[in-house]
């Protein structure tokens, strides 16, 4: 059987907080201190101190929430995904919806990769295998913080690098070939009846604000937050700006 690594803090409404590629629960240090919440954060498979499991899909992702959920008696959760994780929190809306109470989708988007972002998932699935992950953390880095906040080296800068080393060489090839073969979610996000809150960094370059800003024309119950002077990561950037949209959107649930 292998194992899940879950950090549980806190009581009140169940919020899963799902980190992104190729990250670990450590990048929600910052947001443990939202208050009225069971805050569940898990390492997803091969991420962290998790066992790389079998992971084909980015909903073998969702069913490993889902189980958490289930192992604990929760029935449903407000599920909070960063990129990757919004992926898998899209695809628990669309398959699950009525464990997923309400979203909050962070820099992320709802549309699958153009066929180059799949062949380049591929290709690095295979550098991967024959060079480890150094040279991930070496590429992504840069576009998880802006350069003004990577400058200072403080504990953000440190967060997301650790959480990046943790990551094994098995759980990267599997995400990213998971991430290659992800669907359209566009529907689901469209059809979805729950309250949804989007939050994209301004300098976001990997998924810009434009995919954030359409992910909440199209969702029936939508609130946008751009935060300024935060790229990929907005919630490890600027944990006040993003915890005070959270905490706002969380106490309009109670
Ligand atoms: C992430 O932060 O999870 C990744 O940038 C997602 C992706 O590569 O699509």
């Amino acid at each position: 059987m292998s194992t899940i690594r879950v950090h549980e803090q806190g009581q009140g409404l169940p919020l899963v907080w799902i980190h992104g590629f190729p990250l670990s629960s450590r990048i929600f240090e910052q947001q443990l201190s939202i208050s009225g919440v069971r805050h569940l954060v898990p390492d997803l498979p091969g991420f962290g101190g998790s066992d790389p499991g079998r992971i084909e899909r980015i909903e073998d992702y969702g069913s490993v929430v889902a189980g958490l959920l289930r192992d604990r008696g929760i029935g449903n959760a407000v599920i909070a995904g960063v990129s990757m994780g919004g992926y898998v929190a899209l695809s628990i809306a669309r398959d699950m919806p009525d464990i997923a109470r309400a979203l909050i989708l962070i820099d992320t988007r709802e549309v699958p990769d153009s066929e180059d972002g799949r062949a380049n998932r591929l290709a690095q699935v295979d550098r991967v295998e024959l060079e480890g992950t150094r040279f991930l953390v070496d590429e992504m880095l840069p576009r998880m913080l802006t350069p003004e906040t990577r400058a200072k080296q403080d504990r953000r800068t440190e967060l997301v690098r650790h959480a990046m080393e943790d990551a094994s060489g098995e759980g990267v090839r599997a995400a990213l070939r998971a991430m290659a073969g992800r669907p359209d979610t566009g529907q689901a996000l469209r059809a979805y009846d729950g309250e949804v809150l989007v939050v994209v960094g301004a300098k976001d370059d990997l998924t810009p604000p434009a995919d954030a800003r359409r992910m909440a024309s199209i969702a029936k119950n939508a609130t946008l937050v751009e935060i300024p002077d935060a790229a990929h990561l907005s919630h490890v950037e600027r944990p006040e700006a993003f915890n005070a949209a959270a905490q706002r959107f969380l106490g309009r649930l109670r």
